[in-house]
């Protein structure tokens, strides 16, 4: 999508640049800035709109119209913003919204985009950013017909106050670089797992990387790398399947020399059958999107390469299949880990786990300033939280508070879940230093206190985004969580170190 601020446009303007829509702000029944322009080009025609309340007065109402041939544009779309004093973060972001998704059934290819002129603030132009990209976003390259009733949103103009155009061009920039960030996690969640294999997950890293080769560098371990490492227990869920396992590492040195990397780990386990404790048939297609904690990795890299962020990052990915086999992993199997711990496997469908404590043993070796790792965990963080917040678990309150406030700059929301060593008690084994699960009970917790074992050398958070990487039934789709917060609490750790 191509997007371009806009300041000051004349009359001749809007009576000659060819928009399919233009998008305007209404505070109440008053026509201000550009909606009084266009009603003044029109003869009037918002003004009668608003005498007969086709507008509805609820901020976030709309209401589209027809132009005839006076504008450029062919349609007109009004947005109720009700009283501008009174809108907060929260309702701006309801408003934005709102108009964004009208859009979508109005075949328009060329917006010029309105609101952001009387609601003047950076956020409204990162809003209308995320809000237009998200309404724009479209998964259907494997359709041999793609629906001719779409058209596909690709540029938009932003009006904006003369006096905003510098800071609004910084957000819009950043903005930018979020949603490529965020639709590259969502392809790479929606891909079928016949195609998004670890051995595609580490040629998208390669790409990544090229054209910014000097800043960052992807190094891709194969199999006999990961065994000479010793991280059997990774090693021991890819047995099931004939892909292959990679370990993708990437590493952006864009900070100063002698500065901490921040670590992410994302879990990327192309398909989860459940391996020889296998799933149930129902929805079982939906662990193709078990690798979301790896495509959110991925996106970060893609929206902190474009912002070309002054920090230091690393990104681990440990990447398989999860499959039965004759050669897969069994209930009763006793592993070693890369940390030196046994760990008996009683139900190798808690796998998760498995791949991501020998990769959160290798992170130990860039002396990390943190370590967070994002995981589509377990089941059991859906029944608590549901779809709204991703569970955090990390000991450490500062890194806590630091996550807590990028996750509600974002609205990308995580809820803070207990991890005390009280849970500990569940995972332990009868024969190996380890359980790889503890009971029914707990079953979120129990897995992140699994993981905080291997997690002992450095401050460490972990994201169970099990309930909220992709949405099922009707709307199926991956949702681009957790990019926005990751990106945010990458840019706000970068104004407090430099
Ligand atoms: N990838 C799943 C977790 C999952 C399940 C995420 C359903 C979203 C929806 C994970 O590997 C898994 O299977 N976890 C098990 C753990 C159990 C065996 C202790 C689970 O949650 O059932
Ligand atoms: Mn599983
Ligand atoms: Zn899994």
């Amino acid at each position: 999508m191509k997007t371009s601020l806009l300041d000051n446009i004349s009359d001749e303007f809007l009576r000659t640049t060819q928009f399919d829509c233009i998008v305007v702000g209404v505070e109440g029944s008053t026509l201000n800035g550009v909606a009084n322009q266009v009603n003044n080009l029109c003869s009037g025609l918002l003004q009668d709109v608003l005498e007969s309340k086709d507008l509805g007065d609820k901020a976030g109402d709309t209401v589209l119209l027809r132009t005839g041939k006076t504008l450029g544009s062919r349609q007109i779309m009004l947005v109720q913003l009700g009283v501008l004093e009174e809108i907060d973060a929260a309702r701006q972001l309801k408003i934005i919204g709102a108009a964004a998704k009208a859009l979508k059934p109005t075949r328009c290819g060329r917006v010029l985009w309105g609101l952001t002129q009387p609601l003047g603030r950076e956020s409204a132009i990162s809003q209308s950013i995320h809000a237009v990209t998200e309404a724009a976003y479209r998964f259907d390259s494997f359709k041999s017909e793609p629906n001719p009733a779409f058209v596909a949103l690709d540029e938009v103009a932003l009006l904006v106050a003369p006096a905003q155009v510098v800071p609004c061009a910084r957000a819009l920039r950043q903005a930018d670089a979020l949603s490529q960030g965020v639709s590259l996690c969502r392809d790479l969640g929606n891909l079928p797992p016949n195609r998004c294999t670890p051995t595609y997950l580490a040629e998208v890293a390669e790409q990544l990387a090229q054209p910014v080769a000097a800043k960052t560098s992807v190094e891709v371990l194969e199999r006999e790398d990961i065994q000479a490492l010793g991280m059997n227990s990774f090693l021991s869920v890819a047995r099931g399947s004939v892909q292959p396992p990679k370990l993708i590492v990437l590493q952006r040195k864009a900070g100063p020399q002698d500065q901490a990397p921040l670590v992410l780990v994302g879990k990327g386990i192309t398909f989860d059958s459940g391996g020889i404790s296998i799933k149930p048939g129902q929805a079982m297609d939906e662990m193709k999107y078990d690798m979301c904690g790896a495509a959110s990795v991925l996106g970060t890299f893609k929206a902190i390469i474009e912002m070309d962020l002054p920090l230091n990052v690393v990104g681990i990915i440990p990447a398989c299949e999860n499959m039965p086999s004759g050669e897969a992993l069994k209930p009763g199997d006793i592993i070693t880990s890369m940390a030196g711990k046994s760990i008996e496997v009683l139900n190798t469908d808690a796998e998760g786990r498995l791949i991501l404590c020998d990769a959160l043993t290798y992170a130990e070796r860039f002396e990390p300033a943190a370590v967070v790792d994002i995981a589509t965990l377990t089941g059991a963080c859906v029944i608590a939280l549901g779809n709204v917040h991703s569970g955090l678990f990390v000991r450490e309150d500062a890194l806590a508070a630091e996550l807590i406030a990028a996750a509600q700059a974002s609205g990308d929301t995580v809820w803070r879940m207990p991890l005390d060593s009280a849970y500990n008690d569940s995972l332990k084994s009868n024969f190996a230093d380890l359980a790889n699960i503890g009971g029914r009970e707990g079953g979120s917790i129990t897995a992140a206190c699994f993981l905080e074992n291997f997690t002992r050398k450095y401050p460490w958070a972990h994201l169970d985004i099990a309930g909220t990487a992709w949405k099922s039934g009707a709307e199926k789709g991956a949702t681009g969580r957790p990019v926005k917060l990751l990106t945010e609490y990458l840019v706000a750790r970068c104004t407090t170190t430099l």
